[in-house]
């Protein structure tokens, strides 16, 4: 019986995880319609700004324009699509880019149209401004090609405008690909203002050269370059400390976290996490240990580690409301649960996801913490005070579920669903074998065992996680699991060994019997 039970559940779970694959495959035709769309109207917006101020539009020039950037944003897409496929998923982060190409062709536009000199084009197209953005919100790597996406943008215009001049251009994009390549290891945004003076350095360096070399016939005698070079220097340190003061502002807008924004969480200690640790040190040790497990499960998939392990670090917040009824902050919570009613238990158990939702909400923490704060426990069910409820019913009253499940949702990616999984299992293994492991397959059980309770839920429905990417998930969960407990063992003996020492101890008394009686013979 219980393995046709087995067998059916493996059944369902083989479904679930056969429906995942399936989606992943299929091709999205609305969202590659809406990219087609957006790459449309971001073309048309280029041609506006190519065209402006619209006093000599010619149809077949302006088309031939349309093409040629319609050209570059498919170059653009093919190019995602082949080395950075994962910024498909990133649309808000797309529409910053877009946004600034289409500021910094814009800017070009304005600087040609009211020509003030060099010195306009250098502060109205701040290449390296952009640069430094995209850095922080993307990567280094990414960041260098988009910068020279955005140069390409800025050379269109210039050369519609027929003031193309390439000196200006190059020391731009030196300087700009300097700020880029400064931002390495940057674990402070206010380190910002020290990568522009760099950069504007490099540049400043770049502009003699240039001058020297007599190639750059905008430049005059040598106070025009002494100019040059302290505008070069000042601008860069300006654009870092604009870099500094834009980014705070552009995560809130664009609804984006950065890196650098959740490095600064992590290394400065929150102060919602040192109140935690205070108010819930159960819930604050319980949270270490779940976002130590989330990085390391979510590296083994090649998701993204620093949002999980940071955003886990804030999963539980809503548990400093009410510490004293969970557990891992006081042993004797069930004395408490005992004074109340089953629903009411899971109603206050429950509401630690709303509570920790509005907290992260009052302390403005990035939205993508949400996904982890609902997620972790998705819409599972209270089961214990659920169990509890049912056993307390009296004749004929039905106990719903529903009443005591989490409201959700479920985890939207696959860093929440892995951090829903690490929750649960830690909790477990806490409660489970805090006395030591009975065997060593408990924790790989255990493991395996909340994994498929939770794709039979449907717990995971929502997030794309794959069959082989769960399985690496386990295999890391059992790993960090063992770190803590492999010091518990308390295997049991296998009763054969047991015997077979029980055999060789007596053969041996057996044998010093004999060679002491043999001994005795011959002393007589
Ligand atoms: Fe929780
Ligand atoms: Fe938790």
């Amino acid at each position: 019986m219980a393995s046709e039970i087995d067998q059916q559940r493996l059944v369902l779970i083989e479904q679930r995880l056969g429906e995942t694959e399936r989606a992943q495959r299929r091709i999205d035709w609305p969202l590659w319609s809406l990219r087609g769309l957006s790459g449309g109207l971001f073309s048309l917006a280029m041609l506006g700004i190519m065209l402006a101020p619209f006093t000599e539009v010619d149809l077949a020039g302006s088309v031939g324009n349309f093409v040629m950037i319609a050209a570059f944003v498919v170059l653009y897409f093919f190019y995602v699509w082949r080395f950075r496929p994962e910024l498909f998923k990133e649309g808000r982060k797309q529409l910053l880019f877009a946004c600034s190409v289409l500021l910094c062709a814009a800017g070009t536009k304005v600087a040609l149209t009211f020509p003030l000199g060099d010195l306009n084009f250098e502060w109205l197209v701040p290449l390296m401004l952009f640069g430094m953005i995209y850095a922080v919100v993307f990567d280094q790597r990414f960041a260098i090609d988009a910068t020279l996406f955005t140069l390409m943008a800025i050379v269109v215009v210039a050369l519609r405008a027929n003031e193309f001049h390439a000196i200006p251009i190059i020391i731009k994009l030196v300087g700009s690909l300097t700020a880029v390549l400064f931002t390495y290891n940057l674990r402070s945004r206010y380190k910002l203002a020290i990568v522009g003076l760099s950069a504007g350095a490099v540049q400043s360096v770049m502009i003699v050269a240039m001058h020297f070399s007599g190639d750059w016939h905008h430049a005059g005698g040598l106070l025009d370059l002494v100019l040059w070079v302290a505008m070069s220097l000042a601008r860069g340190m300006v654009l870092g400390v604009c870099a500094t003061f834009l980014l705070p502002l552009l995560e809130r807008v664009f609804n984006i976290t950065t890196d650098l924004r959740l490095i600064e969480l992590l290394e400065r200690e929150h102060p919602l996490l040192q109140m935690m640790q205070e108010r819930a040190p159960g819930t604050y040790q319980h949270t270490r240990n779940v976002a130590n497990f989330t990085k390391r499960a979510v590296e083994a998939i090649g998701g993204n580690a620093l949002l999980a392990e940071v955003a886990v670090m804030f999963h539980d917040l809503g548990k400093m409301v009410r510490p004293e009824y969970f557990t891992e902050n006081e042993p004797e919570s069930k004395l408490l649960h005992d004074r109340l009613s089953p629903m009411m238990s899971a109603m206050i158990i429950i509401s630690h996801v709303s509570d920790g939702i509005l907290i992260a909400r009052k302390h403005k923490l990035p939205q993508s913490f949400e996904d982890f704060i609902t997620g972790h426990h998705g819409t599972a069910t209270v089961k214990y005070f659920y169990f509890k409820a049912k056993q307390q019913a009296k004749e004929g009253e039905t106990i719903l579920e529903s009443q005591f499940r989490y409201p959700g949702p479920k985890p939207q990616s696959k860093e929440a669903a892995i951090s829903a999984l690490a929750d649960h299992v830690e909790a477990t293994a806490r409660s489970k074998f805090a006395g030591g492991l009975q065997h060593p397959d408990d924790l790989r059980n255990m493991v395996r065992e909340t994994t498929n309770n939770k794709l039979l839920d449907g717990q995971f429905d929502e997030c794309n996680i794959t069959r082989a990417e769960l399985a690496k998930v386990e295999d890391s969960l059992v790993k960090s699991l063992a770190a803590l407990y492999h010091h518990r063992v308390k295997y049991i003996e296998d009763p054969d060994a047991k015997r077979r020492q029980e055999a060789v101890a007596m053969r041996e008394k057996y044998k010093q019997e004999q060679a002491q009686r043999k001994e005795k013979i011959l002393t007589q």
